[in-house]
Order: structure tokens, then C-alpha cells, then sequence
């Protein structure tokens, strides 16, 4: 048995910390074995609750669950972390603007950012679920000057994996079916899911389906699909959320599969004429516990003009935090 990873996560007292911890701890994110260590971080009110998840999670006893550290204090709460998710956010409330919302959620950030820098390995893997999950990665990265940047992400992987289970349904094909599914930019309405190389048991998709489709169908349904699921559950998506930051993980620490690649929210270094310094989803193959992006995908006028718009959404976003930078 190897010995126990510390694996921090923020906003535990809520929904998808709700759906995410007890599959961490089950062995869903690194395998069966290895043991982990869970940092479990709230705010002060919620400590209550926090107690209740810990008391259940230690009720489960997963064999592979070797401790829990449960504080409000990021410094306690990142200690020595190998991995962190960062899903706690401020929601968007009653008249809240875009700004005010990127507002409260910067200052979260920053403070995660800088004690990440102070207290977390060295090593730190860092996943942004959080919403504006993309500008609030770059603000967390922003804040820790000592960690390398390529230790930032953020959660693009529901919208990979929702725009994966969408072409299988379409082409009556399965999920273990696709591979090379691509979604570039924002994890925004702005995002924009591209077949344009993606394979069906190793058939092109866009020879599959009508461009019509694609436009009018798989897009829209892909960008606006949190939207979808609010509307019909009466809340976000909690147990999607949570098994898409499991997988992110996974990958990023394991690997991907031979011949396949993922989308991840990553700093941009240029590729694919995207500007530097926003967080930008890229489709990227994972190795040892590094990504590196797909270089060299051939780029139609269609798929420009989308990575285009969701890439000065980012930017715009950016501007808006610009004083937190
Ligand atoms: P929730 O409101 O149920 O839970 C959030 C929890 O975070 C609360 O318990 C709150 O006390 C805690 N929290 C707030 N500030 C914190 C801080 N500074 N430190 C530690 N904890 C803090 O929300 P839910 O449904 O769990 O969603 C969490 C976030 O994930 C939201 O921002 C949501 O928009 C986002 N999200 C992102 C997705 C993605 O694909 N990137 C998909 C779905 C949701």
C-alpha cells in the first residue's frame, strides 16, 4: 500500500462536496491503492455541517480513507495538500451583476491562492470548479507566485464529458465509443464543444452527423446544459460536477488513454492563437502527472470564430479582476 496522499477540498458542506467526498474516498479518483488523507475546508458557519459530513464519511469506513483534517483556516486547510479542489464559491444571489459575482469570488481566491503558495507540496495539483471556475483558477494562480503555473486548472471536464454522452446518443454509438472529444475556451455559455476531430469506434464524427445538428442541437444543448439541469432539478448539477472533478483528476494523475485526449482549463501558453495569461481550455493528453496540449489540429473558419468568442469572454472576465492580478 502506498503511503497516504493529503487531498484538500473546499466547500464541503455543499452539494457536490456532498457527492465528491465519499467517491474520493473510495478509492474513484487515484485507485485501490492508495490511501488518502481528506483536508476538508468550510466557512465558519457552515463548521456545523462540516461536522456532520466528517461523522458520516468516518461511518463509511472506506478502507482507504486514512484521515480527516476538518477547519475554516486555509492555512490548516492546505497544509502539505498534494491535491486540491476548489469547489467552494460564492453563488450568484438576487441582483448580483457578473462583476459583483467575480468580485466576491476574487476575494476567495486570492486568499486560496496565496495559502496554497504558503502551505501546500510543492507538488500541488489545483482543480477550479468554482464558479467563474476559468477566472478564478487564474486568479488563484495569480496569488501563488512560488508554484508553477501549469499547476492551475480549471473543470472543463463536465462540459467534455456532457458533449461526449450527446454525440454517443446521437450516433447510437456508447461512451467507450469516443474519443477525442474537444471543448475550447470558458466553461460559459461561450464554450464551444468541436467533433471537428473526434472519432466514433474510429469513424470521423462529422461524417456522421449533419453540420444542421451540430449547430441548432449539440451545441447550444452542451453550452446551455447547466442552465437545463437548474431548470429541471432546481439546483445546479452536484452529482455530474463531482464525478467530472474526479475524472479530471484521475487523468491529470494517470494518465489518458492511448489514442485519446481530454479538455482541461489550462494557463495559455499561445497555443492555437489563443492570448497568453487567461485560462483556456485546450484539449490535452496527460503522462506522468503533466499535460501537454494537442498541438497542430487543423482549425476551420467555423471553429476559429467560436474559440475566438469565448476566448475575449475570458478576457473580458480578466479585465474585470484586473486589480486582483
Ligand atoms: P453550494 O452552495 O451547495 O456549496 C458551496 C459551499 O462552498 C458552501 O457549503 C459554502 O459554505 C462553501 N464555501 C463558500 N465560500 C467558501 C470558502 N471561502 N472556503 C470554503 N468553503 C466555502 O454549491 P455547489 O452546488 O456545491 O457548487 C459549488 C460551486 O461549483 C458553485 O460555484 C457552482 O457554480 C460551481 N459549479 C461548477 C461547475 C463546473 O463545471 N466548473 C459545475 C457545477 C457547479
Amino acid at each position: 500500500m502506498n503511503k497516504p496522499v493529503r487531498i484538500a477540498v473546499t466547500g464541503c458542506a455543499g452539494n457536490i462536496g456532498y457527492a465528491l467526498l465519499f467517491r474520493i474516498a473510495a478509492g474513484d479518483m487515484l485507485g485501490p491503492d492508495q490511501p488518502v488523507i481528506l483536508h476538508l475546508l468550510e466557512v465558519t458557519p457552515a463548521l456545523k455541517a462540516l461536522e456532520g459530513v466528517s461523522m458520516e464519511l468516518r461511518d463509511c469506513a472506506f478502507p482507504l480513507l486514512a484521515d480527516i483534517v476538518a477547519t475554516d483556516d486555509p492555512a490548516v486547510g492546505f497544509k502539505d495538500a498534494d491535491y486540491a479542489i476548489l469547489v467552494g464559491a460564492r453563488p450568484r444571489g438576487p441582483g448580483m451583476e457578473r462583476k459583483d459575482l467575480l468580485e466576491a469570488n476574487g476575494a476567495i481566491f486570492t486568499v486560496q491562492g496565496k495559502a496554497l503558495n504558503d502551505h501546500a507540496s510543492r507538488g500541488v495539483k489545483v482543480l477550479v470548479v468554482g464558479n467563474p471556475a476559468n477566472t478564478n483558477a487564474l486568479i488563484a494562480m495569480r496569488s501563488a507566485p512560488d508554484l508553477d503555473p501549469r499547476q492551475f486548472t480549471a473543470m472543463m471536464r463536465l462540459d467534455h464529458n456532457r458533449a461526449i454522452s450527446q454525440l454517443a446518443a446521437k450516433t447510437g454509438s456508447t461512451v467507450p465509443a469516443i474519443r477525442r472529444m474537444t471543448v475550447w475556451g470558458n466553461h460559459s455559455s461561450t464554450q464551444y464543444p468541436d467533433i471537428s476531430h473526434t472519432l466514433v469506434d474510429g469513424r470521423p464524427a462529422p461524417e456522421l452527423v449533419d453540420q444542421a445538428w451540430l449547430e441548432t442541437d449539440f451545441i447550444p444543448t452542451v453550452q446551455q446544459r447547466g442552465a437545463a439541469i437548474i431548470a429541471a432539478r432546481g439546483a445546479s448539477s452536484a452529482a455530474s460536477a463531482a464525478s467530472a472533478a474526479i475524472d479530471h483528476m484521475r487523468t491529470w494523475a494517470l494518465g489518458t488513454a492511448d489514442g485519446d485526449w481530454v479538455s482541461m482549463g489550462i494557463p495559455s501558453d499561445g497555443s492555437y492563437g489563443i492570448p497568453e495569461g487567461i485560462i483556456y481550455s485546450y484539449p490535452v493528453t496527460c503522462r506522468d502527472g503533466r499535460y501537454e496540449i494537442v498541438q497542430n489540429l487543423p482549425v476551420s473558419a467555423f471553429s476559429r470564430a467560436r474559440m475566438d468568442a469565448t476566448a475575449r469572454e475570458l478576457l473580458e472576465e480578466r479585465e474585470a479582476v484586473q486589480h486582483l492580478l
